[in-house]
């Protein structure tokens, strides 16, 4: 299998590194600035022989080595500063994933999307809307992200192991994103039950925030080691077929009575791209959170056509 990378900045880098530390595929690094990739590729392979890594990895300016990829990640684009927010980024980061699925487009013609540039939901719907590979093969990592996020705080607050903790997050990857709470249970039990509502709201409002809050310690970039574990996390499920329930940004089409946008929602994650997107039953409140963040993100859409 082939994955191509675009961007070998942070996200992209570690993305790569990743992949080659559990023999997962082939890859080839793209970026723009000169030698960037390349240089990254060579010492990635130097660390080959010391970790044991199987598959082959390439950098490179030049499209043409995409050719015959099975998935193209886009990570290329400009990482948040403090202040901003991931909607700020939306023209120069639209029109650098612009250029990437016109350049992409000839080699790969069977390829999913995986895209991981900000605005996530914004510019997985302008990838679905720019490409004709339909919408089961683009796929926006976001929400396992935030559902990670999610899981790391409630772990610290309540002093369990995240492995005993079930939750979701669906909806955009951004302020109105949507933990679920009604889909939240520790060691089996209700959230509700182990932890009360003022501390509940706390940690859905820090989970909100906890991107920024890393941008503003980090001061230059923004995160890269969890969002390269999420964006892993789809790669794994496509190549191994695993069927995984995996919260993305997707494309909907009346999906929780949502369409003409992408969102993050649960969905099923295997060879092909998404199976299906599933519709749970969620109380009112969170489906009305859901469409609310709907709304937010194409009101977006339609500030920048
Ligand atoms: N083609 C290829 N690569 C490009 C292009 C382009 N047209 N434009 C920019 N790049 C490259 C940059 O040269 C840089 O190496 O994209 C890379 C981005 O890397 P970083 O600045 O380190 O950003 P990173 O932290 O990896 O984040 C990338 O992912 O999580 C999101 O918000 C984040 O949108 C940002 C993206």
């Amino acid at each position: 299998m082939k994955i191509s990378i675009i961007g070998a900045g942070n996200v992209g880098a570690m993305l790569a590194e990743r992949i080659l530390a559990k023999n997962l595929a082939d890859v080839v690094l793209v970026d723009i600035v000169a030698d960037l990739a390349k240089a990254k590729a060579y010492d990635l392979m130097d660390a080959a022989p010391i970790m044991g890594y199987k598959n082959r990895i390439r950098g490179t300016e030049d499209y043409k080595e995409t050719e015959g990829s099975d998935i193209i990640v886009i990570t290329a684009g400009l990482p948040r500063r403090p202040v901003m927010s991931r909607d700020d980024l939306i023209e120069k980061n639209k029109k650098i994933v612009g250029h990437i699925l016109e350049n992409t487009a000839g080699f790969s013609a069977n390829a999913i999307f995986v895209i991981v540039t900000n605005p996530l939901d914004l510019l997985t719907w302008f990838a679905h809307k720019r490409t004709k590979c339909g919408r089961k093969k683009i796929i926006g990592m976001a929400g396992n992200l935030d559902t990670a996020r999610f899981k790391t705080l409630l772990s610290e607050e309540l002093s369990v192991p995240y492995d005993l903790i079930e939750t979701f997050v669906l909806g955009s990857h951004g302020d109105t994103m949507v933990p679920l709470v009604s889909r939240t249970t520790v060691d089996g039990k209700p959230l509700t039950g182990v932890l009360d509502e003022k501390h509940i709201k706390e940690i859905v409002e820090r989970t909100k925030k906890r991107g920024g809050e890393i941008v503003s310690l980090l001061k230059s970039g923004s995160a890269y080691f969890s969002p390269s574990a999420a964006c892993y996390e789809i790669l794994e499920a496509i190549i191994n077929d695993m069927r995984k329930v995996i919260p993305s940004s997707c494309v909907l089409e009346g999906e929780y009575g949502i369409s003409d946008c992408a969102l993050g929602v649960p969905a099923q994650i295997g060879a092909g791209g998404i199976l299906r997107i599933l519709e749970w039953e969620l109380p009112k409140d969170e489906l009305d959170s859901l469409k609310n963040s709907a709304k937010a993100v194409k009101d977006m859409l339609k500030k920048c056509n």
